[in-house]
C-alpha cells in the first residue's frame, strides 16, 4: 500500500518560469477584439465549476496566478495555440482549460477550444448551441468561423466540438488537426488559443494534436496520476514543450497560499 502510495505525484513541479509582471502583456484595450458570433454569458458556468468571469470569487484567484505564468511564458516562447492535457480521463483538463481561459479572458483577447471530440463538455458549460466547431473543422464541413462564439462583454472566444457526424477517433488522424490549428491562428484579434484536449494515454488522439500546438500543459490529479503515468505522457508528448506540470486539486494549498 505503502509502495504504490509512493508512485503517486505529490508535489507541484515548479517548472513554469516566473517573470515579467503581467502589466507587460495586458493591453489597456478594454473591446474585445475576438469577433465570432456573440453568445450571452452561462449563468451555470460557476455550477459547473468554471470561476474565470468571476473575478472576486476565491475560487478564481488560483488561475488568476496561473494565467500570470502561462502568458508570461507563452510571450517568451511566441506559443499561440498551448494544449492541456493529462495522462487520463478525469483529471481535470476540461477544468484548467476552462478556468484558465476565462482568467485569461478578463485582461487579454484569448479562445476556449473543445478538442475532445469523445467527451466535450465545453458546449455544455457554456450553454452553447449544438453547431458548428472542431468537429466540422476537421471533418472538412465547416470553417471556424461557422462555430465561433464570443462571450457578450469578454474578450472570449469559445470554440466548442459541434455536431459530430463522423467517428471521432477518425477525426482527429485524418491528418487535418495541422489545418485546424492553422485557423486558429488566423482567428481576428490574435488571441491565445486553450485547447480542452484529449488524455495522452487512452488512444493516439493527443499524440496526433501534440504535433501540431506550441506547447502543452500537464495535468496530473494529485492522489490519483501516478509518476509512472506522468513520466509516460511526458515521453509521448515530445518534442512539442510542455510549458508546466500542474497538480490538480492542491492548486490552492499546495502552489497558490492565499
Ligand atoms: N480542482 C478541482 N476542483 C473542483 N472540481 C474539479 C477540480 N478539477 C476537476 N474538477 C471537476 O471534476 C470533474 C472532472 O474534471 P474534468 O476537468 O472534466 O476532467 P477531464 O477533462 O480531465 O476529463 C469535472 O466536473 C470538474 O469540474
Ligand atoms: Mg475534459
Amino acid at each position: 500500500m505503502e509502495a504504490a502510495k509512493s508512485n503517486l505525484v505529490t508535489e507541484m513541479e515548479r517548472d513554469f518560469v516566473p517573470s515579467a509582471t503581467l502589466a507587460t502583456f495586458a493591453s489597456e484595450r478594454r473591446e474585445p477584439t475576438v469577433g465570432g458570433v456573440p453568445v450571452r454569458v452561462s449563468e451555470d458556468l460557476v455550477d459547473w465549476g468554471v470561476y474565470g468571469l468571476e473575478p472576486s470569487d476565491p475560487r478564481a484567484r488560483p488561475f488568476v496566478l496561473l494565467r500570470t505564468q502561462i502568458m508570461a511564458t507563452a510571450q517568451r516562447m511566441k506559443a499561440r495555440c498551448i494544449a492541456v492535457t493529462s495522462p487520463k480521463a478525469g483529471e481535470g483538463k476540461s477544468y484548467v482549460a476552462a478556468n484558465l481561459a476565462t482568467a485569461i479572458s478578463r485582461v487579454a483577447d484569448v479562445c476556449l477550444v473543445d478538442l475532445h471530440l469523445r467527451r466535450p463538455v465545453v458546449a455544455e458549460w457554456f450553454d452553447l448551441p449544438a453547431k458548428g466547431g472542431t468537429a466540422g473543422v476537421l471533418g472538412g464541413r465547416q470553417s471556424m468561423a461557422e462555430g465561433y462564439y464570443r462571450v457578450e462583454g469578454e474578450r472570449l472566444g469559445i470554440i466548442p466540438v459541434g455536431l459530430l457526424q463522423e467517428d471521432a477517433s477518425m477525426l482527429v488522424s485524418l491528418g487535418t488537426v495541422d489545418t485546424l490549428v492553422e485557423q486558429l491562428r488566423g482567428l481576428p484579434g490574435e488571441p491565445l488559443c486553450i485547447l480542452d484536449c484529449p488524455p495522452v494515454l487512452e488512444n493516439d488522439d493527443m499524440l496526433q494534436i501534440a504535433r501540431h500546438v506550441d506547447a502543452i500543459i500537464l495535468i496530473a490529479e494529485e492522489g490519483k496520476t501516478t509518476q509512472g503515468d506522468l513520466g509516460e505522457s511526458a515521453r509521448l508528448l515530445r518534442p512539442t514543450p510542455v510549458l508546466g506540470t500542474l497538480l490538480n486539486r492542491s492548486i490552492v494549498p499546495a502552489a497558490f497560499p492565499s
